[in-house]
């Protein structure tokens, strides 16, 4: 493996820092990932520790890509939804060049890395027409893809359905916040899919985050969704993966 291939890929979460070093063109994942526990209330500051540590832990002095769960322009934090609201305005770029020592830093949106990696190594390989990678966690993300171009920073989560965000109903931690059966709560994805479907003539969705590895669970209450809705290939790892990809788009 050439050495300058290795990024470390960091994929910031409402739950869970996570994070592993990854060679950009295999997009397998050279170290095992690492993860800590998103402090509450998630801070920037407090975020940058548990970030500095999984660095340590990697050690790792090099190229950093970061995934964020909200909107990240020009380095600085202009949305975060699922985080501590000190974050807007926040100079994320600046502060992992500075606090890690790394050369090169590039930001993107979470779900949008989960997108990239799937695309370029998992089950959007080749697959053209409107693809749109959902995420499935604290919140609810979403990658647009057409014939394999990504249509970036898309917040699709935040459709309104019944009065309510869709990442509100939809969203993985809502079955288990909410005490919900599978059943119970895919009927509200099953909605939530196929109104997105609707509105963008979806030609294929791929579901990921954590609940891409059970699909048995809940895939088969999806029935009225009227294209193919296939599990993220490369699992909650696409986050990462992806987020290694940002600095070298
Ligand atoms: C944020 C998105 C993010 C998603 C998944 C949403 O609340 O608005 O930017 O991609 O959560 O983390």
């Amino acid at each position: 493996m050439i050495e300058e291939n290795r990024v470390m890929g960091i994929d910031i979460g409402g739950t869970g820092v996570k994070a592993a070093l990854v060679d950009t063109q295999t997009g397998r994942m050279t170290t095992e990932r690492v993860r800590l526990p998103t402090p509450q209330p998630a801070t920037p500051a407090a975020v940058m520790e548990d970030i500095e540590e999984l660095r340590r832990q990697l050690q790792w002095r090099g190229t950093v890509g970061c995934g964020f769960p909200g909107l990240v322009k020009s380095g600085r934090v202009q949305r975060a939804p699922n985080l501590d609201s000190s974050w807007i305005g926040y100079d994320l770029a600046d502060q992992l060049r500075v606090q890690l020592g790394a050369p090169l830093v590039a930001i993107g949106n979470d779900a949008d890395a989960a997108g990239l990696a799937e695309f370029r190594f998992g089950a959007g390989q080749g697959v053209t027409g409107t693809v749109l990678v959902i995420t499935l966690g604290t919140g609810v993300g979403s990658a647009v893809f057409r014939d394999g171009v990504l249509l970036p920073d898309t917040e699709l989560g935040h459709l309104e359905m019944r009065g309510k965000l869709a990442e509100k109903r939809a969203a993985a931690s809502m079955r288990t916040n909410r005490g919900l059966s599978w059943k119970k709560w895919a009927k509200r994805l099953n909605d939530y899919l196929v109104h997105v479907e609707y509105l963008l003539g979806v030609d294929l969705f791929i579901i990921g985050g954590g609940l891409s590895k059970k699909p048995e669970k809940f895939f088969p209450y999806l029935r009225d969704v009227g294209c193919r809705v296939e599990a993220a290939r490369l699992g909650n790892a696409a986050g990462i993966i992806g987020a290694a990809m940002f600095p070298r788009r």
